[in-house]
């Protein structure tokens, strides 16, 4: 039997499945989440008694508000909310229409702030919620450039401390917004610095580690980064 339980949203590929493949490894039983039936995250399903897949889109509601039923009320040590996009190529908010900004703001932002709100009564009192945000999110921290992006990420953030503030708190839960380094993935390219491998292995030992009730801005190496 698993001594902890994760639930992941967006783990057809790249970091997502990365760490569902990470936290089964560790002995989590982890529930991963993808928008289509997917070898790869299939694949590893089928392989491990450890891992189960259903299906979520964070943009459509009704897609995951059927899970607050079928899942047991604080039975997850963590809920992870990972699944994200870049938007669109030119990333200027000078070319943007109104499509893109939606686009982008529905799945980075609203999206992953709904389904949480949705879902928080899954996570056990004391546990923990994850958004997988970025340090391009930080307004502290940032050089501009990459705008439909960074918006997206820093409003995911904005709402994140909302969420902590008034619903996880007061249940002793943990509300981390993690930037995962910069990572080759689909997203990350090949450029990157960091494996999946590399990332999820410093993400899993960031969710191990016990936390106060708390919102922080956490880079896979443990950090602190600024808002
Ligand atoms: N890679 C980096 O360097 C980097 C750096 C900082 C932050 N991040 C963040 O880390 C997270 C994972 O990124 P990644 O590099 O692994 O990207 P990726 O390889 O492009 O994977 C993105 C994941 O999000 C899922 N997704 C996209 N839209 C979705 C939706 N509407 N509903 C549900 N799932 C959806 C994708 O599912 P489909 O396969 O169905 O498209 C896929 O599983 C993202 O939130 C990203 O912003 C990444």
């Amino acid at each position: 039997m698993a001594d902890r339980k994760a639930l992941i949203i967006g783990a057809s590929r790249g970091i997502g499945l990365g760490l569902t493949r990470e936290l089964a490894g560790r002995g989590w039983h982890v529930t991963a989440s993808q928008r289509s039936e997917g070898a790869e995250l299939g694949g590893l399903a089928a392989e491990s008694t450890a891992i189960d897949t259903i299906r979520v889109d964070v943009t459509e509601p009704e897609s995951y508000e059927g899970l607050s039923g079928s899942m047991k009320p604080g039975s997850l040590d963590l809920l992870l909310v990972n699944a994200g996009i870049t938007g669109a190529k030119h990333q200027s908010t000078q070319q943007a229409t109104s499509d893109e900004v939606a686009h982008v703001m529905m799945t980075n932002t609203v999206g992953p702030l709904r389904l949480a709100h949705q879902l928080l009564p899954l996570v056990k009192d004391g546990g923990t919620l994850a958004f997988m945000t970025s340090q391009m999110g930080s307004i502290a921290d940032s050089s501009g450039g990459y705008e439909l992006y960074r918006m997206s990420k820093a409003a995911q953030n904005i709402l994140a401390r909302g969420l902590f503030e008034q619903f996880a708190r007061q249940r002793d839960i943990a509300v981390l917004s993690l930037h995962p380094g910069w990572v080759q993935t689909d997203m990350g390219g090949v450029s990157a610095t960091l494996t999946v491998s590399e990332s999820v292995k410093g993400l899993a030992d960031v969710l191990k580690t016990p936390r106060k009730p708390d919102h922080l801005f956490l880079s896979y190496d443990g950090s602190q980064l600024p808002w």
